[in-house]
């Protein structure tokens, strides 16, 4: 696993204090930005019965489970800036868990994309280069261990 800078984790750190006090709308806004990058991926969060639109999908309240689970991965990865290594497992499962459910790993980087896009539209004038190369760092040690896992779950099913 690669490792941050220590100026990468405070700019992390400070920003996540008050994002992280609100994930849900965070999250969603977030999750708005995927869905227009990428509106096949609304299909994959069939939870309610003839929903096809973005709207009736972020009203749902398995949706918004979702989201909480999403934020509470970046919350976790936050705390843990110091010893990444110790979510490896986690996230190596967690990878493999969305192979299961038909994620493609190239939607992971757009959720990458979406989450500087809620980072620009919520910190405004803090959103500098520095802060958006620390989040692109963590996401990518992030999902690189979610690929890792997403490519051992592909290869075991066609074993
Ligand atoms: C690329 C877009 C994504 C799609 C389409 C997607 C879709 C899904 C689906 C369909 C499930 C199973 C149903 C559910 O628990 O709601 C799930 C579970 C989950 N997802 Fe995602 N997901 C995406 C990205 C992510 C990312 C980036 C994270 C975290 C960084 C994440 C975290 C989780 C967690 C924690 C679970 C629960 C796993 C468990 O049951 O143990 N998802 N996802």
């Amino acid at each position: 696993m690669e490792k941050l800078t220590g100026k990468d984790k405070e700019l992390i750190r400070n920003s996540w204090e008050s994002l992280g006090k609100n994930k849900v709308p965070h999250g969603v806004v977030m999750f708005t930005r995927l869905f227009e990058l990428e509106p096949g991926l609304l299909h994959l969060f069939n939870y309610k019965a003839n929903s096809n639109s973005t709207q009736d999908c972020v009203s749902s309240p398995e949706f918004l489970d979702h989201i909480t689970k999403v934020m509470l991965v970046i919350d976790a990865a936050v705390s843990h800036l110091d010893d990444l290594h110790s979510l490896e497992e986690f996230l190596l499962n967690l990878g493999r868990k969305h192979q299961a459910v038909g994620v493609k790993t190239q939607s992971f980087s757009l959720v990458g994309e979406s989450l500087l896009y809620m980072l620009q539209c919520s910190l405004g004038q803090a959103y500098t280069a520095p802060l958006r190369q620390a989040w692109l760092n963590m996401y990518s040690i992030v999902v690189s261990a979610m690929s890792s896992g997403w490519t051992k779950n592909g290869e075991h099913k066609s074993d």
